[in-house]
């Protein structure tokens, strides 16, 4: 099918990947070639049928099929292999940045060593820095529908690799574990020096994200979609420029919201917030960064000026030092400059 003219402008933007779990960027096509190499049976005897099963009523219903999948990564090639398949993916979009969370529990807790885990992902980000200039930053994810005790040995097991990770994450079932759970791990990581960020507002309420603010000292909040239900927030949000990563497929797939015309970012990007773009789990959501832009940009009838300042937040909200933020950013107007909507 030809690409439409909107679909060419997202193309050729130069963007920022922020949000995105590498496990959530498994393509049942590379699924099934680790299953079958590591001889693990998968509950689905195609590709077919397990594509069918990518039907979600809510965060959970994803989140089950998704730990699921997880379970053939066994060796430090399949974690390559993931995350090299991903980064050849992007760099296909013209994505030159990307900040990618990893759930090291999800593997620990089958007995595959931390090492096993980060050894893989950091070498294929590495290969990528090298061989399609994408410049990365590494956030590990704690799983929030797991204790504390937990999260502490994971912290525990990253200061080997300190150097390698940039920042720390909160994500899985948000509903009935509140950031509050985990306000000593986070000090505790913060202490490290690890930068730290947390999934709050998807399907939780506003609360999370007071929370993720003032318990966990959050310097980004992932999704925040529910921020919009309460002013004073909104106004604190505008006021420290916290960003705010928004996913309108996952939320589309995950039911956070009805159809795309009901998505929140031209709202939020009227009212001053820092609201960025991206994938979240784009094998399971039907499209990464490209395809994450279009779909708002289509049924909100986004403007080209709303379409630059969203690529221009994306580099904004990431922890790329200010000059390389700068040099992006310019190359973002350039690029405005010779398109028309
Ligand atoms: N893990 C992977 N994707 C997630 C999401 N959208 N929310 C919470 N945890 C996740
Ligand atoms: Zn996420």
């Amino acid at each position: 099918m030809e690409s439409s003219h909107l679909e060419n402008i997202i193309q050729g933007i130069p963007k920022a990947e922020l949000h995105l779990h590498i496990e959530g960027s498994f393509e049942p096509e590379l699924m099934f070639e680790i299953a079958k190499r590591n001889k693990i049976a998968l509950k689905y005897d195609s590709i077919e049928s397990l594509k069918k099963a990518y039907n979600f009523n809510n965060l959970q219903e994803f989140l089950d099929i998704y730990y699921a999948g997880a379970q053939v990564l066994i060796h430090e090639q399949d974690f390559f292999d993931l995350t090299w398949a991903y980064l050849k993916k992007v760099s296909s979009q013209n994505v030159v940045h990307v900040e990618v969370f990893f759930d090291p529990q999800t593997h620990t807790e089958r007995g595959i060593a931390f090492e096993v885990v980060i050894n893989g992902i950091y070498k294929a980000l590495e290969k990528a820095k090298k061989e399609l200039n994408i410049s990365y930053k590494l956030i590990m994810s704690y799983l929030r529908h797991l204790s504390e005790e937990e999260a502490f040995k994971t912290l525990e097991s990253s200061i080997p690799f300190k150097h390698w990770i940039d920042g720390i994450g909160l994500d899985s079932s948000e509903l009935g574990n509140p950031p509050s759970k985990f306000a000593r791990i986070f000090e505790a990581s913060a202490k490290q020096g690890y930068k730290v960020v947390a999934h709050a507002g998807e399907e939780g309420p506003v609360e999370y994200i007071w929370e993720a603010l003032d318990l966990l000292r959050v310097i980004r909040i992932d999704h925040g979609n529910r921020c919009l239900d309460d002013d004073k927030l909104v106004h604190r949000l505008v006021e420290e420029q916290i960003p705010l990563t928004l996913c309108p497929l996952s939320n589309l797939e995950l039911k956070v919201i009805e159809k795309m015309e009901d998505h929140p970012v031209a709202e939020m990007l009227d009212k001053g917030i820092l609201a960025t773009i991206h994938s979240d789990d784009p094998a399971y959501f039907g499209g990464y960064m490209n395809e994450n832009y279009y779909a708002p940009a289509k049924a909100l009838n986004l403007t080209k000026n709303q379409l630059m300042q969203l690529a221009i937040n994306g580099f904004k909200a990431s922890w790329l030092g200010d000059e390389d933020k700068e040099k992006h950013i310019s190359k973002v107007r350039s690029y405005f400059e010779t398109v028309s909507l």
